[in-house]
């Protein structure tokens, strides 16, 4: 192919609508007429992901943005995502029950006919949460939960699952309430991809709180049938590499299809590290039915963190993340991952979880190291920040002061108010605490970051996160065509192909 053709073939390409005619030298043809070597088709950027999963949820793309903690996935960003035709997932965790139904209840309000999602995490540690917000979800008719850090099926999540299962006349299931289950382990996808587990489903019918055909129909459906393969990713992770963990979910949601022969089919989503159309590309050829992002969406003008600490996110590069203890799962040991650029928070919590696993007590923690963390993380004496844990768990939970008679415990509690708050500070951007600030986010980042510079979406205040995620399905639908022209021998195969996010501007042309 001579160079005009090849920027020809190479202009065409950037328009994912238009077919491309290929002559039977090579050359482009115009019209569908000529003798034809091959076509290029148009590719909808619509048309990626599953399907059934788009109708499912009402959707025009195949498009999730994530629960944030903290309402850092706001009602505002539910809303501007459903506004662009794609999923948003409220970010429930760590709000108080109140918070969460006032914004279900706004999200109810703001979005008649459209599909929206809340977070459920898993609370051990606290379990009063867990039930009380289910119950606000089934009160509310929230029909979507994106279910996360469960290590078990919980009686919460299987009474959530089952409410309204029903036969129709014509003998199909309506299960009116839908999970989306978050993992990163095999054993996990296992359970998610089972039917409830029968002893609690019992349990619940005893106590009252399922219905004896909820009961009796619950051997019929999986706890979910849509399962998010979470690869590394910002927030709670396993730091698991996508291209091992996403196959290996797809084959095992394979086989539990054939064998239970559900009604419905078994989807597994992707998710972790998915901040370029090449990452997108990556999810989609190995066959995943759903995207979902979480770290860019941080960035973007919707999200709840503060203005400071997004112009941080803007700047991260991918090696600008790394891992820290979870504030929730800190006694076991669970790791988040968190920006390490312009924030001492990793190092900080780190050295806690060190004194965490070295000691039984503060009474144990030797007096330069108590000096050292009271001068340099706490800011006030371990006397002070224990009296203020005590208040806040007088308040909300006081079983938790009955568990710290067991010093180990009580230790546990203070070092997770330095992890709590350290969040809450970046949530807020309160600037005297900037070095402690704690802004989860995944290598993801940093590869939009690297995408996006020189952009229009390099400056934070410009990253709005229905335009992003038309971007992301835009370039996608792009390198399949790029991908397609390759395969077919019609530009060189070490060709580097330069596509950069479009403004709004010129996306409209295309979606
Ligand atoms: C700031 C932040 C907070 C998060 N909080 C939650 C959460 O509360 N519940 C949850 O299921 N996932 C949470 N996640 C994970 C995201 O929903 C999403 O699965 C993940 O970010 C995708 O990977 P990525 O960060 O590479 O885009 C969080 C992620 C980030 C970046």
């Amino acid at each position: 192919m001579n160079s005009l053709s090849l920027n020809n073939l190479l202009k065409s390409i950037y328009d994912p609508l238009e077919p491309i005619y290929i002559k039977s030298g090579g050359e482009i043809a115009y019209s569908p007429d000529q003798h034809l070597a091959g076509i290029i088709p148009p590719i909808a950027p619509g048309n990626f992901g599953s399907k059934a999963f788009r109708k499912e949820f009402n959707l025009r793309f195949a498009y999730v943005g994530g629960a944030m903690v903290g309402g850092i996935s706001s009602a505002a960003m539910v809303e501007a995502l459903a506004e662009a035709d794609l999923l948003g997932i409220f970010g429930a965790s760590g709000l108080s029950p109140q918070a969460v139904e006032e914004n279900v209840r706004r999200l109810n309000r703001s979005l008649p006919g459209k599909t929206y999602g809340s977070c459920l995490i898993h609370t051990p540690h606290d379990p009063s949460w867990e039930e009380r917000v289910t119950d606000i979800y089934l009160e509310n008719n929230v029909t979507l939960v994106e279910a996360s850090a469960f290590l078990q099926i919980t009686p919460n999540l299987v009474r959530y699952r089952l409410r309204g299962l029903s036969e129709r006349p014509d003998g199909s299931l309506l299960v009116p309430n839908r999970v989306m289950a978050k993992v990163s382990r095999l054993e996990l996808a296992k359970r998610f991809f089972s039917p409830p587990p029968e002893k609690i489903v019992r349990a619940l019918l005893e106590k009252g709180q399922i219905s004896e055909s909820e009961a009796n129909l619950a051997k019929y459906i999986p706890m979910a049938q849509d399962l998010t393969a979470e690869a590394d990713s910002g927030g709670h992770t396993d730091f698991r590499a996508a291209i091992t963990l996403w196959p290996s979910v797809i084959q095992l949601a394979d086989e539990y299809s054939r064998e239970r022969d559900y009604e419905f089919p078994l989807r597994v989503g992707a998710a972790g590290g998915l901040g370029t159309p090449s990452a997108f590309l990556v999810a989609q050829d190995l066959g995943c039915s759903y995207f979902v992002t979480g770290s860019i969406n941080q960035s973007c003008v919707e999200s709840g963190l503060s203005v400071a600490a997004k112009a941080l996110l803007a700047k991260a590069s991918q090696t600008d993340v790394t891992a820290a203890p979870a504030a929730d799962m800190f006694e076991m040991g669970s790791k988040v991952q968190v920006l390490k650029y312009g924030t001492l928070f990793a190092p900080r919590a780190l050295k806690l979880a060190e004194l965490y696993r070295q000691h039984g007590s503060v009474e144990e923690i030797p007096a330069e190291d108590l000096k050292a963390i009271e001068e340099k993380i706490f800011l006030k004496p371990l006397s002070q920040i224990w009296e203020e844990t005590q208040a806040f768990f007088r308040e909300r939970d006081p079983s938790q002061l009955q568990k710290a008679e067991d010093p180990k415990y009580k230790m546990a509690l203070i070092f997770r108010w330095y992890l709590g708050q350290a969040s809450r500070w970046a949530i807020n951007g309160v600037d005297a605490r900037r070095a402690d600030w704690c802004v989860f986010a995944g290598p993801s980042i940093g590869a939009f970051n690297e995408w996006a510079k020189d952009s229009f979406y390099q400056d934070p205040a410009n990253r709005k996160v229905g335009e992003l995620a038309l971007n992301l399905m835009y370039g996608l639908a792009v390198l399949k065509r790029f991908a397609l022209a390759r395969d077919l021998g019609l530009v060189p195969d070490d060709l580097p192909f330069n596509l950069k996010p479009l403004s709004p501007e010129q996306l409209a042309d295309f979606i």
